[in-house]
């Protein structure tokens, strides 16, 4: 019995050394990831040499689920879905599809979800080779698709809250219920800048400036992913939309975009290149043209940049039927075979068709008839199954609802609100008038006051975001959140106008004369892509008119902006004595905003792009010294309604004490940038140091300032601390005329707040 207890105790003792050799082999071996990597590609190789070309370029199709659903003899969608074994074979068996996405307009739940997939996977195994098809969705803001989820901010809501800890947060609650639904893949971030409002994604964004963007996708594709996509609480993510989709020069969707390779470098690039540089295993393309040459067909963008240059070694998926747009929308193919040519010969691995199967069959003639080389087709297929090995695909993937407990979770809600609370910014406090007594009489009006959609946003339940109250009606609106914030008693209602026309105009005149503050909460109602194209960046006409009639009233008005763009409020923001907002702040995004109306919260959120005032001025933030003259004694130059990087607290911070570790720096030097703040207020709050710098001569025109650090701060009242930032004169560089990073020596100034310094580089 001793004996046996010793050999026992012996044999724990060696198992425990072992793996404690085995975790320090990998934590020590820096070749670690590369040695897995190899080792995965053996494994793709392996499943590789079985495949023949019908199959190969099967994994490189991507179809839309509806593809596979039951339909009626009108060929309409029958609800609730079904899938159609028939269509399911012919798709998974005889074509051997390698991906399928999304929902067919309309969420599901996590049990539908649950049993989709797994009857997808029993019929894959009916090929003659298993590979496990790759699901793919867009979870942009949580898992948006699925019902019951927790859903976040909006991207440009995220960005204001300038806290990169809640956007990974964010990113890994998201990947946990979209792998709780069985979903290991989702088309999120959108990395593209934000640059013009009137682009109908701008709250797809993390705004207009390049460092936050690469700072906040960098934290998004960390929470995603996590260390390791294979694990059961983490998904892929893609990089979308690679590169300049957001720079109509039209702000409309889809439409040319004119990027210099000088500017593609310097503003365009680089949250693609931090993100890919984070392990980012996907990314997808720009549907639209930009320099005459539609993304799907360059070469140069596609190849050249992405493969050699920033060393992407994941899958392309086309974007939406982009493949074949290259024939009838951008007419540079002559009809859809040769469109499938040139996109697969420019780069790209993998085509979301979406819903017939003829891209396969093109790519196959291709092949035979050697338009598109068998090297080509090798590379795009092992790319793919790279990505499906990384998301561990071919060992275990499908994984119980039991093992999700935090799935809709009161946690995860928690950090919804968190990102929502953060994320609402305060622009206006005419003396102080916020945050309100909870003891005021409130008239509550306007056509984002009492609506869930408005709230949520475009991709939410549906693509269009057109059904969410009827699913989402259990969370709060504003409204509902202000009742339970102040009691019922002390709030009327009336919405006044909806987004086109009067409702209730009179009525919500009358209300207010009757109320001691009016809340009016206007902006946009939900839509993404196309459908939300506009004509002109003016909030609506009714909204403007609701807004002029209860001013008449002479009762203090609150604005509460719900909004993806920054719609023009000129005429009647002089009007508000508050403004609050809200950007499309997710489903805890009304009780976040009657948090901050209230005072439980104080706000600390900072726009992520710059307001304008008039809508054919729409000068950016990083804007050159010529955009900035004025035009006679009367203008003001550059003048937006409220600047990038603006936010009111409801304390008061005093900067002091701006110091350089040395005013003359050599190129391989690091200068520490310091400052203090102090709340010198009696609240206690949150601070987005921000620190800028201007180059004051050199070859490429410098933009008036340029955002080069940012740290949010919480200070007690009273409390001072000091923030400190290091620069290397890497991090001030510019793409010069030979398209090069470069930073030329000479004097350069520092601003953090109001303070400002200057050093050299020599
Ligand atoms: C959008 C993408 C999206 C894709 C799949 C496209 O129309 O541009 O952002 O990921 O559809 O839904």
């Amino acid at each position: 019995m001793k004996h046996n207890y010793v050999l026992h105790s012996f044999y724990k003792y060696l198992s425990v050394i072992l793996i404690l050799a085995l975790v320090s082999a990998c934590q020590n071996n820096a070749g670690t990831n590369d040695e897995m990597d190899a080792q995965i590609y053996e494994r793709v190789d392996s499943v590789m040499a079985t495949m023949n070309l019908k199959e190969k370029v099967g994994q490189m199709t991507q179809i839309a689920i509806d593809s596979i659903l039951r339909t009626d003899n009108n060929h309409k969608i029958i609800e609730p879905f079904q899938l159609d074994t028939a269509k399911l074979r012919r798709v998974v068996v005889e074509y051997g599809v390698g991906s399928i996405l999304n929902v067919a307009g309309l969420a599901l739940t996590i049990d539908q979800w649950h049993s989709f997939l797994e009857a997808i996977d029993q019929m894959t195994k009916e090929g003659k080779n298993y590979i496990p098809v790759l699901y793919g969705i867009d979870a942009i803001h949580g898992a948006n698709y699925t019902h019951g989820t927790t859903l976040f901010p909006q991207q440009n809501g995220m960005a204001a809250t300038w806290n990169t800890s809640l956007v990974k947060e964010a990113g890994r609650i998201t990947a946990y219920e979209t792998r709780a639904s069985g979903i290991p893949w989702t088309f999120s971030p959108v990395l593209d800048m934000g640059r013009n409002p009137v682009w109908p994604r701008l709250w797809e964004t993390f705004g207009e400036d390049v460092f936050l963007t690469t700072a906040m996708g960098k934290a998004l594709v960390e929470g995603y992913q996590g260390t390791d996509a294979a694990s059961k609480f983490h998904v892929a993510a893609c990089l979308k939309h690679y590169v300049g989709y957001s720079a109509p020069l039209s702000g409309k969707d889809r439409t040319p975009a004119w990027i210099p390779e000088r500017m593609l470098r310097e503003y365009f690039l680089p949250p693609f290149q931090a993100a890919i540089e984070s392990g980012a295993l996907t990314v997808m393309v720009n549907s639209a043209e930009m320099n005459g040459i539609p993304v799907h067909a360059d070469h140069f963008v596609l190849t050249t940049i992405l493969r050699d240059e920033l060393k992407f070694k994941g899958l392309a998926v086309s974007d939406w039927a982009d493949i074949g747009n290259l024939d009838t929308v951008h007419r540079i193919a002559v009809d859809k075979k040769d469109a499938v040519r040139l996109a697969i010969n420019a780069g790209i691995d993998m085509s979301m068709v979406p819903f017939n199967l003829e891209f396969a069959d093109y790519l196959f003639e291709l092949v035979k008839e050697g338009k598109v080389s068998q090297t080509r087709i090798d590379e795009a297929v092992r790319r793919i199954l790279w990505v499906k090995f990384k998301l561990g695909l071919f060992d275990n993937f499908k994984f119980p609802k039991s093992d999700y407990p935090d799935f809709a979770s009161q946690k995860h809600r928690d950090a919804s609100y968190a990102t929502a609370a953060e994320a609402i910014t305060l622009l206006k406090n005419t003396n102080n008038i916020l945050p309100l007594n909870k003891t005021t009489k409130v008239l509550v009006v306007g056509p984002t006051a009492n609506n869930m959609r408005a709230l949520n946003g475009g991709w939410t339940i549906t693509w269009q975001g057109h059904r969410t109250d009827e699913f989402l009606g259990s969370e709060s609106t504003i409204l509902e959140a202000i009742q339970s914030e102040i009691g019922s008693a002390n709030v009327t209602y009336a919405q006044g106008v909806d987004f086109e026309k009067d409702i209730d105009i009179s009525k919500a005149v009358a209300l207010a004369r009757q109320a001691t503050v009016v809340i009016v909460c206007i902006g946009e109602n939900s839509y993404t892509e196309k459908p939300g194209d506009i004509k002109d960046l003016n909030l609506s006409a009714s909204q403007i008119d609701l807004v002029k009639q209860l001013k008449g009233t002479g009762k203090p008005i609150i604005g509460v902006l719900v909004e993806g763009r920054p719609r023009i409020i000129n005429q009647i923001e002089p009007m508000f004595d508050g403004i609050v907002m809200g950007y499309l702040p997710g489903n805890m995004g009304g009780v976040a905003i009657a948090d901050v109306l209230f005072g439980d919260v104080n706000p600390s959120g900072k726009l992520p792009f710059t307001y304008p005032r008039n809508p054919n001025d729409l000068v950016i933030y990083d804007h050159k010294f010529s955009e900035s003259i004025p035009a006679n004694w009367y203008d003001k130059g550059f003048d937006p309604q409220y600047e990038f990087g603006f936010g009111l607290s409801y304390t008061q911070f005093k900067y002091e004490n701006l110091v350089l570790s040395t005013d003359s720096l050599a190129f391989a030097d690091t200068l520490v940038v310091s400052v203090d703040v102090s709340n010198t207020g009696s609240r206690d709050g949150k601070e987005v140091v921000q620190l800028y710098s201007n180059d004051l001569v050199a070859s490429i025109t410098p933009s008036v300032r340029r955002l080069r650090g940012f740290d949010k701060i919480e200070l007690k009242a009273g409390e001072k601390k000091t923030v400190s930032f290091k620069i290397t004169a890497r991090d001030l560089a510019f793409v010069a005329a030979n398209n090069k990073w470069t930073t030329e020596a000479g004097q350069f100034e520092l601003y953090i707040d109001k303070l400002k310094t200057s050093f050299f580089i020599y």
